[in-house]
């Protein structure tokens, strides 16, 4: 049985492999059992204000679409009008991603091969850890790309955001095609790597965490328009936009960057540099819409809700710390477990702060700067400018 309240432990009892077996849906009804009283005990509105879809029937004649009509959710008016924009700023994130598009088979991966198949360049603790990182990042994208798809962009009722929504989902295929590259270059054993989220506890975990909230949205029954389910839906974006994909994969991506810094597996590190810089930008934009919410919708945001977000998000960070002494059971590239804690905090506090939280780990510091400037914005034209030009080239074919 899950213990919401205690999950590491809870998934460190569990047997190297793990049964083949509901683990989610026995997560979900633990899950479902134990989320915030708040959320639970809200009162259904008779009078649900629930939003488009965008597959209504075509209204003839109706009044043209104005900018104040226009609404993250439950939003009434017609989905299928990009313009006028509303919030630019989701607009503009689409355009950024579009600009920065790039392909895993545009990275040399030569200086991999070799440094993999050379018994003296990398340790085996080194190579282990490469190794649990593509296990988890291989299928975790596929887990981000589903919740796009299947559970988040139903209940988003406008369509700038839309559009940036359809951008990460491509984004998110583009990496998981990363990964396998990754996999296929290096001559891993897919079906070992691609399993590991239901084999190795130490990645499994973190997956496991994260279902359950697409289950949430996914649910054919749910839909937004009542205090409570309007909660439910905030909530299940900051455990993706905030914990899944602003905590999770950062553990992951500092120890695969780290080695690209020692000229070891240039070409894997730099696909996980790109990665880093798409997912930058996901997280930004799921905190925009978090934000834009609780900006229109005030009475969401009570101060239960508030500490029952505090605690989703601490869960996330003590299991990503656990991800980190997993991976790093001893000091490895100059870093260390300790170090790896440490970091998680302060980027915790960064995004606690990002949506009007309180810090939780007062005076934690960033060990690892540099991480910084890998997801600097303002490099990424400069980065990209090259492959930018080429795509531009492409895309002004006549035909
Ligand atoms: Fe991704
Ligand atoms: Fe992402």
């Amino acid at each position: 049985m899950y213990n919401w309240d205690d999950p590491i432990n809870d998934a460190l009892s569990k047997p190297d492999i793990v049964p083949e077996k509901k683990v989610s849906s026995e997560l979900n009804k633990n899950f479902t059992d134990s989320a915030s009283a708040d959320i639970q005990d809200f009162p259904a509105s008779e009078d649900r204000g629930v939003g488009s879809t965008g597959m209504e029937d075509i209204e003839q004649g109706a009044a043209r679409i104005q900018v104040d009509d226009k609404a993250i959710i439950n939003c009434r008016a017609d989905l299928n009008q990009l313009v006028p924009f509303k919030y630019e700023w989701a607009w503009q994130k689409y355009l950024d991603g579009s600009a920065n598009h790039w392909m895993p088979e545009e990275i040399p991966m030569h200086d991999d091969i070799k440094c993999w198949n050379d018994p003296s360049a990398l340790r085996p603790e080194e190579r282990e850890m490469v190794e649990r990182n593509l296990g988890f990042f291989s299928t975790a994208d596929s887990l981000v790309a589903n919740n796009l798809v299947l559970a988040v962009y139903k209940h988003i009722t406008n369509p700038e955001c839309r559009q940036y929504l359809l951008r990460q989902a491509f984004e998110e295929a583009i990496h998981t095609h990363a990964y396998q590259y990754c996999v296929q270059s290096l001559g891993l054993d897919e079906a070992r790597i691609f399993n590991m989220y239901r084999e190795l506890p130490a990645v499994a975990t973190k997956a496991e965490w994260a279902l359950p909230f697409t289950q949430s949205l996914g649910d054919p029954t749910f839909q937004t328009g009542t205090h409570k389910d309007n909660q439910r839906l905030l909530r299940d974006l900051i455990a993706f936009y905030v914990v899944f994909e602003g905590i999770f994969f950062y553990v992951g991506f500092t120890q695969i960057l780290s080695l690209g810094r020692r000229n070891l597996l240039t070409g894997v590190s730099q696909q996980f540099q790109y990665i880093l810089r798409d997912e930058s930008m996901h997280m930004n934009f799921g905190m925009d819409v978090i934000n834009q919410i609780k900006n229109e919708n005030p009475d969401l945001w009570t101060e239960s809700f508030q500490q029952d977000m505090i605690d989703l998000i601490k869960t996330g960070v003590e299991l990503e710390i656990q991800y980190g002494r997993d991976t790093m059971p001893k000091p490895m590239l100059g870093m260390d477990a300790n170090q790896f804690e440490e970091y998680i905090k302060f980027i915790a506090n960064r995004r606690f702060q990002r949506i009007g939280l309180p810090h939780q780990y007062p005076g934690a510091t960033n060990p690892f700067e540099w991480m910084s400037e890998m997801m600097d914005l303002n490099k990424e034209k400069n980065f990209f400018e090259t492959r930018v030009t080429e795509y531009k080239t492409g895309g002004q074919l006549k035909f």
